[in-house]
């Protein structure tokens, strides 16, 4: 008897978890691979602020290559389909440039869904970052150029 009583005694019920009677603390993230330079918080943030991004890819990636082209007008020269597009107006009327913007931001968007399974998101990395090594021209420290 008083065993079972103090079994009762130990079952709270969601609503008499705290003292207070408040909702229990979530519990805390669970740790990420630790592959990633990154905490769960930071990784949860990417991910959810990714989510406006990704309803949006062609013209987010539209707007990020004119801002990269208008603080790096050199970088234009590797683009052979749009190199002759010299201003903001053609940049953001072009065909090709909107197309090879989403091809980018759909890059991006698979590597952010892939977060959660770092094999899959480091393999995908590395082919991205192996394609641009035959780009005649390409720095790798472009990648950080091209960073907001
Ligand atoms: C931020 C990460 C980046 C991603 C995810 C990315 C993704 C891609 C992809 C998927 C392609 C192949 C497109 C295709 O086959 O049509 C490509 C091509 C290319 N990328 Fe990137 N890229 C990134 C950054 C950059 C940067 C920073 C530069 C240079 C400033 C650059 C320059 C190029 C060039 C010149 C091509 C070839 C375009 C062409 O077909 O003429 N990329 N990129």
């Amino acid at each position: 008897m008083g065993c079972e009583l103090s079994k009762l005694a130990g079952t709270k019920s969601r609503n008499q978890a705290g003292n207070d009677g408040s909702s229990p603390p979530p519990p805390p993230p669970a740790a990420t691979d630790p592959r990633l330079p990154l905490t769960a918080r930071q990784k949860f943030t990417v991910i959810a602020s990714w989510k406006a991004v990704s309803r949006a890819l062609e013209p987010t990636g539209i707007y990020m290559f004119i801002r990269l082209f208008e603080e790096n007008a050199e970088l234009l020269n590797m683009f052979t389909k749009f190199r002759e597009l010299k201003t903001k107006e053609q940049q953001s009327t072009s065909m090709e440039l909107a197309e090879h913007a989403k091809t980018v931001m759909s890059t991006l968007d698979e590597g952010i869904k892939s977060l959660d399974d770092m094999d899959a998101f480091l393999t995908y990395l590395h082919e991205v970052g192996a394609s641009h090594t035959k780009i005649p021209g390409f720095n790798r420290q472009y990648f950080w150029v091209s960073l907001p």
